[in-house]
C-alpha cells in the first residue's frame, strides 16, 4: 500500500493533499502579504484592517505580525542581523505552510534588508507579495507609537532599526504604499485593489 502524495516531501509540493483543492475550497488563491517597513510605518495597523476587509469580502486571512511572533515561535530571537534572517527564515517557512493549506497571510515585519527579502522570496517563489509601508524615519520616529525610538535615542535599546541598526529601502516591492501622504483609508484601498485580483480564483 503507498498511498503517500506525490511531492510530498518536497518543498514545492503540497506536503499532504492538494493545496488546489483546499484553495478552491476557500474560493482563494493563497497569497502572502509581506508588510515590511519601519517601526511606526503602519504595517500592524494596515495589516489589521486589510485582514478585516479581507474576511468581510469572503477571503481567508490570517496576520502574522512580528510582535506576536517574537513572543511565541520566535521568542529565542533578539535583534542582531543573524537573528532577524532567522526570523525572516522561520516566519517565511511557517507561511509556506499556511500557503499549502490555502490561507493568505498578511506578514508585518520590518523586513530591514535586501538579503531578507531575498531569503523570503526563496522560500515563496511567486507567492509572496512584497509591498513596502514608507513612511520616512523622522515620521516614524515622531509617531513613535510605543516610544522605542526615543528609548533608542536615550541608548536604551541597542540595534533599533532605523536608530543603531540599518534599514534597506526595497529593491524591487510589488507594491509601495506612502502612508505620509495619505491616510489609512486610502493606503488600505490601495492595498486592497493591488491585492483582490491576485487573490481571486480563475
Ligand atoms: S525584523 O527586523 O526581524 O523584521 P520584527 O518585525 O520581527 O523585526 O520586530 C520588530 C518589532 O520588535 C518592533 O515593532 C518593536 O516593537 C520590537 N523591537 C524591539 N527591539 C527592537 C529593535 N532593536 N529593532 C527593531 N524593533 C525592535
Amino acid at each position: 500500500m503507498n498511498d503517500i502524495p506525490a511531492g510530498f516531501l518536497s518543498r514545492e509540493g503540497d506536503n499532504g493533499h492538494s493545496r488546489k483543492a483546499k484553495e478552491r475550497m476557500l474560493g482563494q488563491r493563497a497569497r502572502v502579504i509581506w508588510l515590511g517597513g519601519l517601526s511606526g510605518a503602519g504595517k500592524t495597523t494596515l495589516g489589521l484592517a486589510l485582514e478585516q476587509r479581507l474576511l468581510e469580502l469572503g477571503f481567508l486571512a490570517q496576520l502574522i505580525d512580528g510582535d506576536i511572533v517574537r513572543h511565541g515561535i520566535n521568542s529565542n530571537l533578539q535583534f542582531s542581523l543573524d537573528d532577524r534572517i532567522e526570523n525572516i527564515r522561520r516566519v517565511s517557512e511557517v507561511s509556506s505552510l499556511f500557503l499549502k493549506s490555502g490561507v493568505i497571510t498578511i506578514n508585518c515585519f520590518i523586513t530591514p534588508t535586501n538579503a531578507m527579502r531575498r531569503l523570503a522570496r526563496e522560500i515563496l517563489g511567486e507567492d509572496l507579495l512584497e509591498v513596502f509601508i514608507h513612511a520616512p524615519l523622522e515620521v516614524c520616529e515622531n509617531r513613535d507609537p510605543k516610544g522605542l525610538y526615543r528609548k533608542a535615542r536615550r541608548g536604551e535599546i541597542a540595534d533599533f532599526t532605523g536608530v543603531g541598526s540599518p534599514f534597506e529601502v526595497p529593491e524591487h516591492p510589488d507594491l509601495t504604499v506612502h502612508t505620509h501622504e495619505q491616510g489609512v483609508d486610502e493606503c488600505l484601498r490601495q492595498l486592497v485593489d493591488f491585492i483582490l485580483p491576485r487573490i481571486r480564483l480563475e
